[in-house]
Order: structure tokens, then C-alpha cells, then sequence
């Protein structure tokens, strides 16, 4: 059965918002989603009656808030099939995730001579940390090309990945074309030359169902907000034996066991604490955790495969009213809406994609412009910038046929 998009509005209180005197059409999901009333309540129910620091205290509340805590973890473990809570590591979002792995691994496993390879399609947080790290450690960023159409080609990654590479760091779906890579095939290619994959999930882990395991991949990052939890939580999720040798990415309270200072020697000897509390340092983001929780849950009741394939009716239905509704419409990237997940980057002739977004605004239809954080992808194909409608389980047909009704009067500018 297909999922029901205005029984799941109701629960979502901002869809009833006007802007600019019209409904809110809310096509901006790459960029974040909007927030359930579940997720909302099981926010303020921890401030209300549950708010206390973690894994410090015997008090009540404490007790409480930890328990809150590490089963938010639990949850997040079930919903990527991680083998436990040692393998999802809460960070604040994709970023800080990429970047924990960056320095934390990096920091210990890259020297001079050793490669990085990155795909061209890649968001900015996917490639800079990997700049960054070989430029303290020596080692070098190769860029995997992609075709004319944003897709990964796999004989590029084949002919540049060799013994020098030591991670290959790929997202699972563009945040600009939506193109969904073929992990598996990444994660193999990786592991025949012993190299590490790490994933960016922060596009493909809210709108399809993921296994961690079956993947096959040593890391995969993503964010909370994009997936109905708030700003500010995310996940590393990690191999176990991989994070067991990763030394801390951050120190202080709460990623530790013991500090034990030496008297006679003048220094402290520490004891790291447990995964994955060895890479939580200082005191986590509890209600965003909590908040996380609530999240996976309502996807989960929803169905990730019901999810996907909302998405994909969505693309493909929109995909073909745009290229009907006018001439002056390019869709970038692949033509077939099967390659892709959700998202769907155009331009409109003669027309800036600030001012297609602006225009759209005037109507209350909110999609994202500019370089979505992907300038490389941008020069790649050429594009100066793109807009780019990103869908959810939320949006209907109905707002995809005034999204195209409004873009068709672009012509009249
Ligand atoms: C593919 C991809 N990677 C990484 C990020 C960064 O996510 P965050 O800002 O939540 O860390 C984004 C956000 O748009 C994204 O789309």
C-alpha cells in the first residue's frame, strides 16, 4: 500500500503556514525537513519532565535522561541496522561526522604518498575535511569524474583507485541531481584494494530503507534534521573494530573513564571511555537524541520502502509535467527519474536560480538556489548555479501541479 501524504500532513503543524498570502509548498526537503507534531512533543516532554544531564548523576532525572539517551541510540541502530549502539556515534549532523572520521582516522592512518579519493559530485563537507587532513598529513585528494549527466563513473573510480588509496569517500545520493550510487559496488571496489569506504548518507538515509551491515561500508554519516528530528544531531555510524582503534575525535567529560594524575610524573594517564561514548565528548545534544528517536520511529511506522517509493512517483510524475509545462525548463542531470531519489535540479531561460526561487516564493512554493553546497558538480556541468525541488513524505501531486502551473508563468516575465 502506498503511503497516504495527506493523513501524514496532519501531523505536521507548519504545512498549515501561508507565505505570501498561499498555502506552503514546502519543496526544500534536501536542505531540511519539516518536523512532525510526535517529534515536537517528545522534545518538550524531555525539557517538561525528563531534563538532566547524562551519565553523570544517581538522581532520578539523570537516570532518566540516560536511559532516554542511550535508547535513542538503540533506535538509530535499528533503523541503519548497525550491529549495536558501540557503532552509532551521535555527532551534530553529516558535517561533523565526515569530519570526526577525517581527523580521528585520518589523523593516524594517512602519511605522505597515501591517496583520497573523492567523487566530483560530492557536497562541500565531503571534500573539505579530506583537503584539510592531507594537507597536514601529506597525502592527496584524487577526484573521481562524473559523466555528463552528474552520474558516477565507476571505470573513473576503477582506474584511479590503486594500492596508494587508502579511503574512498562517496555520497550515497547527490544533494544536487539526486542520482543514487551503487554502494555496494563502491564498498567492493574499496575493500579489493584494502582501502575503507565511507559514505555520505545525509541524502539517502531519510528516504530509503539502509543496512549498514549489508552495505558493507566502515562509515556512514548523516544528519537528523533531514529526517524529521531538529538542527543539531546526526550520526557516525561506524564498524565496530574500526572506531575500537580510532582514538577520540574531541576530549572532556563524558568520552572518558578515567584521568588519572601521576604525582611523581606530573601527568594525567586517561582511560577512554566505552564506544560510542569515546567519541561523545562533553555533554551531547539529550533532546535532540530524543528527538532523533521520535523521528525513526514515525519513519519506521511509515515504511522506508513506502517512503522511496512516494519519492519516486513524486520525481517522475513532476519530471514530466515540467518538461510539458514549458520550453524554457532544463532539468539537469539524468533524464530517466528511476536513477534518482527525490531530488530535482533545473533552470529556467534567461532566468537566474535565485530569481526562479524568488519567483516561486511570491506562490509559497519554497525550493533551495545557487550551488547547494556543490560547486564542483556545478562547474562539472557547467551549470552557473541550479534551483533544485526536493520532495518528502508530505508533498502530493496535487502541490506538484501548482509547483508546474507557477513555473509555467515564468514565461510571462
Ligand atoms: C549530501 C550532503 N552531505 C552533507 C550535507 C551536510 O549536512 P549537515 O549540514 O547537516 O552537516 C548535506 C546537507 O545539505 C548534504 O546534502
Amino acid at each position: 500500500m502506498t503511503l497516504d501524504p495527506y493523513k501524514i500532513r496532519e501531523d505536521f503543524p507548519i504545512l498549515k503556514r501561508r507565505i505570501n498570502g498561499n498555502p506552503l509548498i514546502y519543496f526544500d526537503n534536501a536542505a531540511t525537513s519539516q518536523k512532525p507534531r510526535q517529534v515536537i512533543e517528545a522534545i518538550v516532554d524531555f525539557y517538561e519532565n525528563h531534563n538532566a544531564n547524562v551519565h553523570r548523576a544517581v538522581h532520578t532525572l539523570s537516570q532518566e535522561a540516560s536511559e532516554l539517551y542511550e535508547d535513542a541510540h538503540e533506535e538509530v541502530a535499528k533503523f541503519i541496522n548497525a550491529k549495536g549502539i558501540e557503532e552509532t556515534v551521535f555527532v551534530r549532523g553529516t558535517t561533523e561526522a565526515i569530519n570526526l572520521v577525517a581527523y580521528s582516522w585520518g589523523r593516524r592512518n594517512l602519511k605522505r604518498g597515501d591517496e583520497v579519493l573523492v567523487s566530483l559530485m560530492e557536497h562541500h563537507s565531503n571534500i573539505v575535511p579530506w583537503e584539510i587532513i592531507s594537507g597536514i598529513r601529506g597525502s592527496k585528494v584524487k577526484y573521481v569524474e562524473v559523466d555528463d549527466d552528474g552520474a558516477l563513473n565507476y571505470n573513473a573510480l576503477e582506474d584511479l583507485i590503486s594500492s596508494k588509496t587508502r579511503i574512498v569517500c562517496i555520497s550515497h545520493v547527490s544533494n544536487v541531481t539526486g542520482i543514487v550510487n551503487d554502494i555496494k559496488r563502491v564498498a567492493k571496489t574499496a575493500h579489493d584494494y584494502d582501502a575503507l569506504i565511507l559514505v555520505d548518507g545525509a541524502q539517502s538515509v531519510p528516504h530509503m530503507p539502509i543496512d549498514a551491515s549489508d552495505l558493507d561500508v566502515d562509515f556512514l554519516a548523516f544528519s537528523g534534521h533531514k529526517m524529521l528530528a531538529p538542527t543539531g544531531i546526526g550520526v557516525l555510524y561506524g564498524k565496530r573494530e574500526l572506531l575500537e582503534q580510532m582514538e577520540p575525535f574531541q576530549g572532556g567529560g563524558e568520552m572518558i573513564r578515567e584521568v588519572n594524575f601521576d604525582r611523581k610524573a606530573k601527568s594525567c594517564s586517561i582511560v577512554w571511555n566505552s564506544l560510542p561514548w569515546k567519541f561523545e565528548a562533553g555533554t551531547p545534544h539529550i533532546s535532540g537524541g530524543v528527538g532523533l528517536m521520535e523521528a525513526a520511529r514515525y519513519l519506521k511506522r511509515v515504511g522506508m520502502d513506502r517512503v522511496k517509493k512516494h519519492e519516486e512517483m513524486l520525481t517522475g510524475y513532476a519530471m514530466r509535467r515540467m518538461r510539458e509545462c514549458c520550453k524554457s525548463i532544463r532539468i539537469f542531470g539524468p533524464e530517466d527519474p528511476s536513477a534518482k531519489c527525490g531530488i530535482i535540479p533545473f533552470g529556467v531561460e534567461g532566468l537566474s536560480s535565485h530569481d526562479v526561487a524568488l519567483f516561486l516564493d511570491n506562490y509559497g512554493i519554497l525550493v533551495r538556489s545557487g550551488y547547494h553546497c556543490a560547486q564542483p558538480l556545478h562547474e562539472r556541468l557547467q551549470l552557473s548555479s541550479s534551483a533544485r525541488a526536493s520532495f518528502y513524505i508530505y508533498n502530493t501531486l496535487e502541490e506538484v501541479d501548482r509547483f508546474t502551473e507557477v513555473l509555467k508563468e515564468t514565461e510571462q516575465l
